[in-house]
């Protein structure tokens, strides 16, 4: 890994848990809904222990109750996800970004509270549909949209599509004149702000390869005016993830605005304003960066908004699942050497690559509590690469072989960055709720390997 990418990271992610709930608004340390009561690890009622022998380990297991207070937090905030059904939404939109967890029951639940779907590929807008969220309220980004995912989108007629480049508003406007619609699109802008969020995450300045320069938005509008089969319906901004100050947000949109007030001018109207996602969350207890509340967040954006005739969307992806979702793993043994020691489970770079790809930090705690005395130690998976790590020089209570441990703020991009490298199976997901859990998705088996293959 690039070592510089490393620091970075080292610097830039000591955040703690984070909850929506009336936790954090009491400020006490307790998190989400995966809360020790007596020495046992609970999520909501259920023993973890007892979810790990049930189903085997490695295992994401999901808070019903968190996910519902956190997509509640986001209808309430701006105001849209009481819109139920198919009718065009009268308020904002909540469209929970795909990518960060694409489970079907998870989005199911999420639709049921009315959120729509930001979406980055063909195989996204399947899932989002499939999970019952209407079209609606489904916003298309992604720089390198192919003709046919185009040709779906318009099909199934989506919200719009968040343009990110000249070629590809070409595209649409062909595509779309060959399925004999009208396309609905929004300019996907880069603000050329810094959202202070580590680089590899970090969307909308002007070096990365997202959105347009605002410098080339005019000629793009007018361009897209012209467009036979191209309906101009908004603008979209998405400034990075894992952002846990309100001030980047504020500045992209102060930026928007301005722009929009000189399209104004120039004939250009629009409906929606789509501010992307990326509220970060608290992955590591005591000090560090607070993020906002999502209410804090419409409080400091939606008044630069209000007055305008515009529907705001807003696509927060992390924010709703992170933290409503844990990896649980067992220690299978120790190893000790005499620079290190280490801690090897049963859950791999190949089931939660963000420690290795990005260096972030998640918090691992025991699922029992023991009054052993804390060692440092790496906790390192089977993968047969020394980048394969959920923890390096950690200090945590000794764990034995055969105990479990629970590796927490792993909703958001934990299984949808899962991969089968080393020909791993991927782990089975759970979802509790109250003191009821239900298998959500089968672990994987040596068949689902080689599927496909000829
Ligand atoms: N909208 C757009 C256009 C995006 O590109 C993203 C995330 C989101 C919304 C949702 O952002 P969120 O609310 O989750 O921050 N794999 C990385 C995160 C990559 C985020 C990519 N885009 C990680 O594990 O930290």
């Amino acid at each position: 890994m690039n070592p510089h990418a490393r620091f970075e990271c080292r610097r830039l992610y000591p955040l703690i848990f984070f909850d929506f709930g009336v936790q954090t608004v009491l400020n006490k340390s307790i998190m989400h809904d995966f809360i020790y009561r007596g020495a046992d690890l609970y999520a909501e009622d259920v023993p973890l222990e007892e979810l790990g022998r049930e189903y085997g380990t490695p295992l994401y297991v999901y808070s019903k109750r968190t996910l519902v207070r956190h997509i509640r937090a986001y209808g309430d905030a701006f105001g849209g996800a009481q819109s139920h059904g198919d009718q065009p939404p009268t308020g904002g939109i909540v469209s929970f970004a795909l990518k960060a967890n694409s489970n079907g029951a998870i989005l199911r639940l999420l639709a049921s509270e009315g959120a729509g779907a930001d979406i980055v590929s063909g195989g996204e807008l399947f899932r989002a549909l499939r999970a019952g969220i209407p079209a609606s309220k489904i916003v298309y980004a992604g720089v390198g949209k192919t003709a046919d995912e185009i040709a779906y989108a318009l099909k199934k007629n989506i919200l719009m599509f968040n343009v990110e480049s000249d070629e590809e508003l070409e595209k649409i406007n062909r595509v779309a004149g060959m399925t004999g619609r009208k396309a609905p699109v929004a300019l996907r802008v880069n603000p050329d702000v810094d959202p202070l969020t580590h680089p590899y995450i970090s969307t909308g300045m002007k070096k990365y390869k997202f959105g347009m320069p605002m410098e080339d938005a005019l000629e793009f509008y007018m361009k897209a005016r012209r467009m036979e089969n191209i309906e101009v319906v908004g603008i979209h901004e998405h400034i990075g993830s894992q952002i846990t100050q309100v001030a980047p947000f504020r500045d992209a949109l102060e930026k928007v605005l301005a722009l929009m007030e000189r399209l104004r001018g120039s004939g250009i109207k629009l409906r929606y304003l789509d501010l992307g996602g990326g509220l970060g969350i608290r992955y590591r207890r005591g000090e560090g960066e607070k993020p906002p509340l999502p209410a804090a967040l419409a409080k400091s954006l939606l008044p630069l908004v209000k007055g305008r005739g515009l529907t705001v969307i807003v696509e927060p992806g992390r924010s709703v699942v992170g933290n409503a979702g844990v990896l649980l793993t067992r220690c299978l043994y120790r190893k000790k050497t005499s620079r290190k020691r280490f801690v090897i489970v049963d859950a791999g770079m190949n089931d939660l690559i963000r420690p290795s790809l990005y260096g972030a930090y998640h918090e691992i705690i025991p699922v029992r509590k023991s009054r052993r005395a804390a060692l440092k130690v790496d906790v390192v998976g089977p993968i047969c690469e020394s980048g394969d790590f959920l923890a390096t020089d950690r200090r945590m209570p000794a764990v034995m072989p055969g105990e479990l441990l629970c590796v927490l703020g792993a909703g958001a991009y934990g299984f949808s960055m899962s991969s089968n490298y080393n020909s791993r199976p991927h782990p089975a997901e759970v979802m509790v709720d109250g003191g009821e859990h239900r298998l959500i998705r089968k672990r994987g088996t040596y068949r689902d390997l080689v599927r496909g293959e000829l």
